[in-house]
């Protein structure tokens, strides 16, 4: 994508009612529609969604595939899309407002600041699809199902709230695995290696983001873990 299409799509953003942004470290602070300071920390139900329905969020989202696809098929939920890179999240964003979607909104972040955005125990689910795998031994603090971001989960996600990850990647799959057997405040309910192998697939599993896609082109496994915190 081209310099300049990407500056199109970051100033769009700014108009997009359904984006969030938080654009500095130093800042940390969600802006809505240009200047607009706004703060939903425990209230994105009642204040921006305006009704009281299951928060699901899935985290690194890209174009927001699975949101959208989520927001379709369960319309009494409410759902929050959150990457870093703004261009993936004006794809998720305009998808949405062009299919009328009111369930689904994006939050352009760091996900290590996501305690700044939810509060205690506001979050029912938690999607996370094809994450970077950050291969490198040396970078697994950066994986998203780190003891570090699980650690993170734990105080925004409600009790027995579930987790799902889904991924190409067998590092990351028995990263995960090894990581969530180590830990007493997770327990795994199911894990697969190869989800399009079982006799039945449930709707939600069949969604498939822009990388699945391209994973399954290339004739990569998709591999699934669901998770839960414990009480
Ligand atoms: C391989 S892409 C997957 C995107 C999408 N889920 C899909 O399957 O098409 C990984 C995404 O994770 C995002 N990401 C990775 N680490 C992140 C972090 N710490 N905070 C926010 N986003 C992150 C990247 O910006 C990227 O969009």
């Amino acid at each position: 994508m081209s310099k300049r299409n990407k500056l199109v799509k970051f100033s769009e953003n700014l108009s997009f009612q359904n984006v969030f942004e938080n654009f500095s470290y130093k800042e940390v602070q969600l802006y809505q529609q240009v200047n607009q300071k706004v703060d939903f920390k425990g209230t994105w139900n009642q204040n921006y969604f305006k009704r009281d329905s299951p928060l699901v969020l899935e985290l690194a989202c890209g174009g927001g595939e699975y949101c959208i696809g989520m927001a379709n098929l369960f319309p009494d939920r409410n759902y929050i899309g959150i990457d870093i890179k703004g261009a993936r999240i004006w794809r998720g964003a305009k998808t949405a407002i062009q299919n009328n979607l009111s369930n689904v909104a994006f939050v352009r972040t760091k996900i290590e600041l996501i305690p700044h955005f939810f509060e205690n125990a506001e979050v029912d689910e938690i999607w996370i699809t094809f994450p970077d795998p950050f291969l490198k031994n040396s970078k697994s603090i950066k994986r998203l199902t780190s003891d570090f971001f699980l650690d993170t989960y734990q105080n925004i996600l409600k009790p027995n709230a579930i987790l799902h990850l889904k991924t190409d990647d067998s590092t990351l799959y028995e990263f995960t695995l090894e990581v969530l057997n180590h830990r007493n405040d997770y327990k795994i309910l199911e894990f697969y290696n190869d989800i399009y192998n079982l006799p039945e697939i449930p709707a939600i599993l069949q969604l498939k983001t822009h990388y699945e896609l391209k994973h399954l082109e290339d004739g990569r496994l998709i591999k699934y873990i669901k998770f839960q915190k414990s009480n």
